[in-house]
């Protein structure tokens, strides 16, 4: 089983033209596999989660009800780019498995959405937010070895509670990195295939093995994301991780769940200088963070 698809360009050359469109099931059933055996692990197998106390005692009633996490426009960019990448996916691989439209003109608009949204994200998240919180850090990889430990049933000390984003988080914002700039990357090139707004048709910009390798990168990335997608929803919907998912649409998570999981020494409270929200928390009788 061949996973790539060729044909012979006009000198006679044998190229590569896309990836084979089994492929998409096989990124499919891996995702559902995924899903499938961590829940298994966590409802019968997993022990409950250990953390070692905080290096440095809270005082909770110091911390805001509702703490913040995620600004206006980290949630505004989140959700662009959620529809963009649905978009994507649904154009590019519902033809593939025999519902037939006319899916180029959606895929480039939606890629063009992803781009830009992608583009600003990088500026923002380096000039505007905690640029290095979602990078591992030296804690994450030895509480990583910790936990592998533990896990083994090896004698280990627990981990620490998390900073902002759990490794896992982080792990997978790397993966994400890689299928999502790989797609955008080759994607704008592609663009110069099919007629656009943004540049004039050049279907020769490239030689054809060039194209080749183009289009099966754009593809390969392309299936990586289904997989990583349904990973993403199925860990957005478990029970347990709801408060993540509520700070990503209401841009709070509750001071117990921060608490629970995170060290306010690795990731402190936000301290916000609207005046309204000042206002908003005493009328709600909440501590004033502001
Ligand atoms: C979730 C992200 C994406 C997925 C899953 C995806 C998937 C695909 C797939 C499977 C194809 C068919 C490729 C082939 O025939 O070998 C395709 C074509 C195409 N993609 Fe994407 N893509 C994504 C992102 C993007 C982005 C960000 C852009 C633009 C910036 C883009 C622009 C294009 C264009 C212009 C084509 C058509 C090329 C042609 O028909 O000649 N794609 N995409």
């Amino acid at each position: 089983m061949d996973p790539l698809q060729w044909a012979i360009d006009p000198w006679g050359k044998i190229v590569p033209i896309h990836i084979a469109w089994f492929l998409i099931w096989v990124a499919a059933i891996a995702g559902l596999l995924f899903v499938i055996v961590h829940a298994i692990y966590v409802r019968y197998f997993a022990k409950p989660r250990q953390f070692e106390p905080d290096a440095v005692p809270v005082d909770p009633a110091k911390i805001p009800a509702r703490v913040p996490r995620h600004s206006l426009v980290a949630r505004a960019f989140h959700w662009i780019m959620a529809a963009s990448m649905f978009t994507l996916l649904f154009t590019a691989f519902l033809p593939r498995v025999g519902v037939q439209f006319d899916w180029v003109t959606y895929h480039w608009i939606a890629g063009a959405v992803l781009t830009a949204s992608v583009l600003f994200h990088i500026f923002h998240a380096s000039f505007f937010l905690d640029f290095w919180s979602i990078w591992p850090d030296k804690i994450d990889l030895r509480d990583a070895w910790r936990r592998t430990q533990r896990f083994m049933g090896k004698p280990a000390p627990p981990p620490e509670r998390f900073a902002k984003y759990p490794l896992e988080n982080k792990l997978y914002h790397g993966a994400i990195i890689v299928a999502g700039l790989s797609a955008i990357v080759t994607g704008v090139f592609m663009m110069s295939r099919v007629r656009t707004i943004f540049f004039p048709r050049n279907p020769y910009l490239f030689s054809d093995m060039t194209w080749g390798m183009m289009y099966v990168l754009h593809g390969l990335a392309g299936v990586g994301l289904i997989a990583l997608i349904m990973m993403h929803v199925y860990f957005g919907l478990r029970p347990e991780k709801r408060p993540i998912t509520k700070s990503m649409i209401f841009g709070w998570m509750s001071r117990d769940f921060y608490l629970e999981e995170h060290d306010p020494a690795r990731w402190p409270v936000e301290v916000s200088p609207s005046p309204a929200r000042s206002q908003a928390a005493k009328t709600e009788g909440l501590p004033d963070v502001g």
